[in-house]
């Protein structure tokens, strides 16, 4: 009844607020000749506090409340859950509507497990707004081998953990085998064969997420070299290779995919090819490359401008400092798929129409923002947050909010949101990708 009462009280109060303010303006001989300012004809933003609630390692109850709205759960709680995400629980009131879901942690994805090492995977079947892009975590122990393959779409890779090496032959007979360590990526065009092998320069072997240009790819339906040739009359392969039937007595007699193997040596060449190299490498070490430094933190931008084979993907990889903001922007023509490697994360993705939803990611999740959507990833945490921004296109291209309103004549800015030539002189010309801490 109290609740009821103070909101039917604060309702009034708006009210009779909002009906004196015409009077007050025009009582202050501003207003002459000039056009009607935005807050006329429709309310203003609201001031209600909207910052994220709890964390993991806050004493908080977490409940689905903020201010005098919602209430205690009093059913089935799942408080590990509802901890990790106070902004789906207790959502900032400027929240509103439904976007598709863009959320999956790896850790819901199901497990392959194999001898030498395991693969997940998340594909539409995850998460149905990620069409453009399927992803897969895979570990290989050392010398662990993911066998000789190929598939319909691209795959571009970063090194999560350990060394890998690498090999390809592209459809001229160039061959190419390179060995690239944390940080670093790899690029396949779409049918080219490739193999994956972990070497012994880590303990553990290799850890790394693997990108597909295809949100409806999955990593159980590859072509595989074993799964080919045990569906190939032996006849027909003795044949193929002008051998014996006996040459063919220990052939796999069905898929291997992940298999133990001796590990490679770290200075390994491709053999010796009369067709050349590939021209453009396979791999890029993007460890190798200096970040770009900025207020409230770094960024790595590699798209074909830098790695010229990755004409299907491109990424930038981010570091943002506790307290600092990925800025307000948006991605023209692009989707965006999201890893998260360390720190935690708020993103708050707009979807017009006065839709807008807040959701938490900490390391292992995925995130996806679709083409067009304004977006923001704040670092909520007290360490650094890092994490990959991964788009379907051959260039990394975003609209910075910022940016777009320092360039755009200060009178049309002032027009729209009724602010004053002191916010405006705030307004950066030069993007600022990442924002530092400030008090508000
Ligand atoms: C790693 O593998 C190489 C063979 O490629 C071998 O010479 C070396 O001894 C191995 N190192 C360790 C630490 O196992
Ligand atoms: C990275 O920065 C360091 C220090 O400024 C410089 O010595 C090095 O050449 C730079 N590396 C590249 C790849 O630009
Ligand atoms: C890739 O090239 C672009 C354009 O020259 C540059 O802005 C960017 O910093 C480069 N990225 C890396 C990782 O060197
Ligand atoms: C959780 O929130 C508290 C209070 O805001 C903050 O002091 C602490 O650093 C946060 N912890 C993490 C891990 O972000
Ligand atoms: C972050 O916060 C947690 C708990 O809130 C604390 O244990 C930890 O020491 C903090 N880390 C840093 C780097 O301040």
């Amino acid at each position: 009844m109290s609740r009821l009462l103070s909101f039917v009280l604060t309702a009034v109060l708006a009210s009779s607020l909002a009906s004196a303010a015409p009077t007050a303006i025009s009582t202050s001989g501003s207003s002459v000749a000039s056009a009607a300012q935005p807050s006329q004809t429709v309310p203003l933003a609201s001031d209600d506090p909207n910052g994220v609630l709890w964390n993991t390692t806050t004493d908080t109850d977490p409940q689905p409340i903020r201010g005098e709205l919602g209430g205690t759960i009093l059913a089935q709680q799942n408080i590990p859950l509802q901890e990790q995400n106070p902004d789906i629980l207790a959502p900032p009131t400027t929240d509103h509507g439904l976007i598709p879901n863009v959320k999956w942690p790896f850790s819901l994805s199901t497990m392959r497990l194999f001898t030498g090492g395991y693969v997940r995977q998340q594909n539409i079947q995850q998460m149905p707004v990620s069409t453009s892009l399927a992803a897969a975590d895979m570990r290989l122990e050392p010398g662990a081998i993911r066998e000789l393959h190929w598939h319909s779409t691209s795959e571009w890779a970063y090194v999560l953990k350990g060394h890998m090496q690498v090999t390809s032959v592209d459809q001229d007979g160039r061959n190419f085998l390179g060995t690239v360590g944390p940080g670093d990526l790899w690029y396949f065009p779409p049918g080219i064969p490739h193999s994956l092998q972990a070497t012994n320069q880590s303990e553990g072997g290799a850890e790394f997420l693997l990108i597909f240009d295809n949100g409806d790819f999955s990593d159980e339906s590859t072509f595989s070299l074993t799964d080919w040739l045990a569906h190939t009359p032996k006849e027909v392969i003795a044949k193929n290779f002008g051998t014996s039937l006996s040459a063919w007595d220990n052939l796999p007699g069905q898929e291997l995919y992940i298999f133990p193997s001796e590990p490679p040596n770290p200075d390994a060449t491709a053999p010796e090819d009369p067709q050349g190299q590939v021209p453009n490498p396979y791999i890029y070490r993007l460890s190798e490359a200096n970040a770009t430094q900025l207020a409230g933190g770094a960024i790595k931008i590699v798209d074909t401008r830098n790695f010229t084979i990755s004409t299907t993907t491109s990424a930038a990889e981010v570091w943002v400092e506790p307290g600092g903001m990925r800025e307000l922007h948006w991605h023209p023509t692009q989707d965006e798929w999201t890893y998260y490697i360390s720190g935690s994360a708020r993103v708050t993705e707009f979807a017009t129409s006065a839709t807008a939803q807040t959701y938490n990611y900490v390391a292992g999740d995925i995130g996806f923002v679709p083409a067009g959507y304004g977006h923001y990833v704040e670092n909520i945490g007290n360490s650094t947050l890092h994490y990959l921004e991964i788009y379907n296109s051959d260039r990394v291209v975003d609209v910075s909010l910022n940016q777009w309103l320092a360039l755009t004549p200060p009178e049309i800015v002032k027009a729209n949101l009724d602010i004053s030539d002191e916010t405006i002189a705030h307004l950066t010309k030069i993007k600022p990708y990442v924002v530092g801490a400030t008090e508000v």
